[in-house]
């Protein structure tokens, strides 16, 4: 990793090419969580840069929160990610994604009631003013860690009982015939008003990525809208690009 292998005759500052062949490295994973890097006066005289300009380069770097410099003892690459890493290409329930990973999932319910729908729900559920909805909210944990706040609304005609969702709302929409299996999904950034921050044990303005999702069943009909409040901690949104041909 560490050799003159030319990235030095490519454009821009110096302290920032060796700054990006560093970052490429723990991306790809050539160098591994925890790793040692060389001493600074080595690495220097390997890649035929001066010491100031390996400096400039570590400390963009740490900035970047990729490595550490711990006085005394050297340079390491970051630990490991500690965030859920969540793919974008898959419809799939919170309690699949957990379980995947090797987590249980808890819930503590704010809502499971019948209640009127909105206007603007109504619109993105495909209902008529006034149809009864029903709203299940939550906030739910991966074994014991507080990870996101869900309110969801559901046409009560697909489910009746919302009361008689304990865990997975998939699974009881499964058997009750209405297994979601295409959803629209907007998100974006947001900072955690008072109620979802203090169920999520931070502190009010906690960033968190809020998820919009709205989810079809085989029949192509509406079957869910829900907003997500993830923990801007502790979750990643990840998705595969390619090129299209
Ligand atoms: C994710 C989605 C929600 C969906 C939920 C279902 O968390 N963001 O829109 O309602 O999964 O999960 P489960 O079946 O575990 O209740």
């Amino acid at each position: 990793i560490f050799g003159p292998d030319g990235f030095l005759s490519d454009e821009g500052p110096l302290y920032l090419r060796l700054q990006a062949k560093i970052r490429q490295a723990v991306l790809d994973g050539a160098l591994k969580p925890l790793e040692a890097l060389p001493p600074e006066r080595e690495l220097a005289a390997s890649v035929g840069v001066s010491r100031v300009t390996v400096r400039k380069a570590l400390e963009g770097l740490v900035a970047e929160g990729l490595i550490e410099q711990r006085h005394g003892s050297g340079t390491f690459v970051a630990p490991p990610q500690r965030k859920f890493q969540q793919g974008l290409s898959h419809l799939t329930s919170f309690t699949e994604d957990m379980r995947a990973r090797g987590h249980a999932t808890t819930s503590q319910w704010l809502d499971r009631s019948i209640g009127r729908v909105t206007p603007e729900e109504a619109l993105r559920l495909g209902l008529s003013p006034g149809e009864a909805v029903a709203r299940l909210s939550r906030m739910r944990r991966a074994d014991a860690t507080p990870i996101v706040v869900e309110r969801a609304c559901v046409p009560a005609a697909l489910l009746p009982d919302p009361a008689a969702v304990d865990g997975s709302l998939y699974d009881a929409m499964d058997r009750l015939g209405h297994r979601p299996v295409r959803a629209l999904q907007r998100i974006s950034a947001e900072n955690l008003g008072a109620e979802d921050a203090a169920l999520l044990g931070l502190p009010e303005g906690a960033a968190a990525l809020c998820m919009v999702r709205v989810a079809f069943d085989a029949g192509g009909r509406p079957v869910e809208l829900t907003q997500s409040h993830y923990r801007g901690d502790a979750y990643d949104f990840v998705a595969e690009l390619t090129v299209s041909s």
